[in-house]
């Protein structure tokens, strides 16, 4: 499954080369530059629990992670995150310079839904999809949560405010992958919710870590910096209720997500699966 993931977004890549590579150089050196593809593969283990995902899924899930690798690219601007190292290796900005960033990033956000709407032309049911990916990347997800995180620098905000800036931010384009596999597979009912809810609650629970990991983590396994959120003046879960508190919260919420899961009755290599995102240190 990673593999073929793996060669769908080389494959999406090629399919757009052109005469000056730069741009096209640009959004390879993120695109394939690793990272745990955490989100193409829920998508893609969700539908692999009833069937083969079809090839068009393989693309909807490099689509999803495109525009994840793109909101990365963006993240690391010095207007943004200012952050030096990602996935292992210098930003892209580093390498590149700001503007070539700043352009790879828009194009692998367009190409994403070229990607998309291309598979939608022979298969309609993903354009509904496509739209779902929209809303959880664009101004009423993703960027917004972007918006609201850049804004929020420098800040002690309430409880409330900091879950909803990460709900958005991060929450959105975690709990799209299983919505739109949900969708796929024709769920409705009680297992839709259940995957709706399971969704969102990781959505937070990946972002209260990631917060975690950027006081305890070891950069090594992270391939990216730890400490930058307080250089940067980040409002995070360890900043606004120190480190013992927000282990504490995480783990109720982990405890929750588990409970989630018994109620959806997935199946065993599937809790391994999320227990392992439960668990991760990086
Ligand atoms: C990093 O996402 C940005 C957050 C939303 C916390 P990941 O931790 O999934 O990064 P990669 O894709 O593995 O590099
Ligand atoms: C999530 O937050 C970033 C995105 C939504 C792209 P962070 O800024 O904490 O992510 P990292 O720590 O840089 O990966
Ligand atoms: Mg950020
Ligand atoms: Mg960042
Ligand atoms: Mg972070």
């Amino acid at each position: 499954m990673i593999n073929k993931l793996e060669a769908t977004l080389e494959e999406v890549l090629q399919e757009r080369s052109m005469p000056r590579a730069e741009l096209l150089e640009a959004m390879q050196y993120s695109l394939l530059a690793g990272g745990k593809r955490l989100r193409p593969l829920l998508y893609l283990r969700h539908i692999g629990e009833e069937v083969t995902p079809a090839t068009e899924d393989y693309r909807f899930a490099a689509a999803i992670e495109m525009i994840h690798t793109y909101s990365l690219i963006h993240d690391d601007l010095p207007a943004m995150d200012d952050d030096d190292l990602r996935r292992g290796k210098p930003s892209n900005h580093k390498v590149y310079g700001e503007a070539m960033a700043i352009l790879a990033g828009d194009a692998l956000l367009s190409e994403a839904f070229s990607v998309i709407l291309e598979i939608s032309r022979s298969n309609l049911q993903f354009l509904p999809m496509g739209i779902l990916l929209a809303d959880a990347a664009g101004m009423k997800g993703m960027v917004y949560g972007q918006s609201l995180d850049m804004l929020y620098e420098n800040m002690q905000v309430p409880m409330e405010d900091y879950t909803q800036m990460i709900r958005l931010k991060t929450g959105k384009m975690i709990s799209l992958p299983l919505e739109v596999a949900a969708m796929r597979l024709g769920y409705s009912g009680f297992k839709r919710k259940k995957m709706a809810q399971m969704g969102s609650l990781l959505g937070e629970i990946f972002q209260l870590k990631d917060d975690i990991l950027d006081v305890t983590g070891e950069e090594a396994a992270l391939g990216k910096h730890v400490g930058s959120d307080q250089m940067e003046g980040k409002c995070t879960l360890p900043v606004i209720y120190g480190l013992e508190k927000a282990l504490q919260i995480y783990d109720d919420k982990c405890d929750v997500f588990r409970e989630l899961m018994r109620e959806a009755e997935l199946s065993k290599p599937l809790q391994l699966f999320y227990e392992n995102i439960l668990q991760r240190e990086k």
